[in-house]
């Protein structure tokens, strides 16, 4: 598809603000965490340099302490909610105080593994190790005290699926400021309203801001919050990065045993996050110590991370079956189902990629190029949107969108089914 591929060059030549790119020009004018990380896989099908100056940009946005945040503000843009002064985090670029799920080891590695310039890439792979350390460093220590083996998600933002459905109990069961500051929402001026989350879920969000920023967004957050979630995703993604950090350090003669360790905590860990009576991962709310009720497609990026069993297999062949654009992110047939809000239904094509690549590393590659083609034929046929209805293709949220850009690129025009 020639046309395609010139188009999503396009788009991320656009989208591109010198050293980074934003996801979409209006509805999210800077630099997302791993966003960048999927537009890197990208870049990288036409300009390797280019794919590692994205991530190398986003670390070098990293906080002294190991965290990277969820958003860099690298410059001003009055179009997007909530901007650098609300956040005050105080840091030089401003930024978030807030992380995202962790892929920039992952797209490391996938770099390193599929450069054309080996010797390039491996000097640019070494130079990013230490800061690839240190943000999982802070993942396991930071977010996880105790050292339980599971990482805490303290902000709906920071799973990247803002208003799934995953979150309605912990959301529900949160009190909103009395005293919250008034704002405006920008979104809903870029986006029909119908496709992003409600005012009763932004209350809450910019509750949690207003926290984390009185507590100068130091560690005790973790605790403090009233919105405590071990995300399957996060946690998913943290262990696939972990065995992927492992990979590099290994590259590079560099010591793995303290990655082995978190590796190993993460796998005991993971099987809490199983609903006893499917077996599904669900989010499990660490205030109340309940797993959420309704299952997501977060749970079956247990096959990215290589825990995906012949019943995770199951599931998903049963979750995609009646949906005409799978991955869903919710299973059509659920009473919270809506095909275009955001993460309560779409179809979302860097989440497709994450678990093609694990069923194509499951010894089901048949069942990842069914996932492959079915989103080439969803972007063939109605573009590179944000996310897409998965009953009628339609492109949903922001238009001319990298990741989804990048994952045509990458991925979805390609033979191979697996990252
Ligand atoms: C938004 O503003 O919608 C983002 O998802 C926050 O990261």
């Amino acid at each position: 598809m020639p046309d395609l591929d010139a188009r999503a060059r396009v788009i991320l030549g656009e989208n591109d603000r010198g050293g980074f790119t934003v996801p979409t020009s209006g509805l999210y004018p800077f630099q997302w965490n791993w966003d960048s990380c999927f537009v890197a896989l990208g870049f990288a099908a036409f300009d390797e340099d280019r794919a590692w100056q994205e991530i190398e940009t986003l670390l070098s946005s990293q906080w002294a302490d190991g965290m990277v945040p969820s958003i860099i503000f690298h410059q001003d843009d009055p179009g997007y909610f909530p901007g650098p002064e609300i956040w005050a985090t105080g840091r030089t670029p401003h930024s978030t105080g807030i992380t995202q799920p962790p892929v920039a080891a992952s797209c490391v590695r996938l770099l390193l593994e599929q450069a054309r310039d080996r010797s390039a890439a491996e000097h640019r792979a070494r130079a990013l190790l230490p800061k690839l350390l240190a943000s999982h460093r802070w993942f396991h220590e930071a977010r996880d005290p105790s050292g339980s083996g599971l990482v805490t998600t303290i902000h709906p933002w920071e799973t990247g699926m803002d208003n799934s459905p995953a979150w309605d109990e912990a959301m529900a069961r949160m009190e909103v400021a009395p005293d919250l500051e008034p704002y405006e929402r920008r979104d809903t001026g870029h986006v029909d309203a119908s496709q992003r989350p409600h005012k009763s879920d932004y209350d809450r969000y910019m509750t949690l801001v207003e926290l984390f920023r009185r507590h100068g967004y130091a560690h005790e957050i973790e605790a403090l919050s009233p919105w405590r979630v071990a995300d399957p995703c996060t946690n998913f993604l943290l262990l696939r990065a972990d065995r992927d950090l492992a990979w590099l350090a290994e590259q590079f003669g560099e010591p793995t045993r303290q990655i082995q360790i978190w590796i190993t905590r993460a796998e005991a860990a993971l099987p809490r996050l199983l609903h006893p009576a499917t077996g599904h991962p669900h989010a499990l709310d660490l205030v109340t110590g309940e797993l959420a009720p309704t299952p997501t497609s977060a749970g079956f990026l247990s096959l990215w991370a290589g825990l995906g069993d012949a019943a995770t297999i199951e599931r998903l062949e049963a979750w995609i079956a009646p949906t005409p654009y799978p991955v869903a992110s919710v299973a059509i047939d659920d009473r919270r189902f809506e095909s275009r809000r955001y993460w309560r239904g779409p179809t979302w094509a860097f989440a497709n990629f994450m678990i093609a690549d694990g069923l194509a590393r499951s010894g089901r590659p048949d069942l990842a190029s069914r996932i492959q083609t079915a989103t080439r034929t969803l972007i063939e046929r109605h573009g590179f949107f944000e996310y897409f209805d998965p009953l009628t293709g339609e492109g949903c949220g922001g238009d001319s969108f990298s990741w989804t850009a990048a994952m045509w690129l990458a991925w979805a025009s390609r033979d191979r089914a697996g990252g």
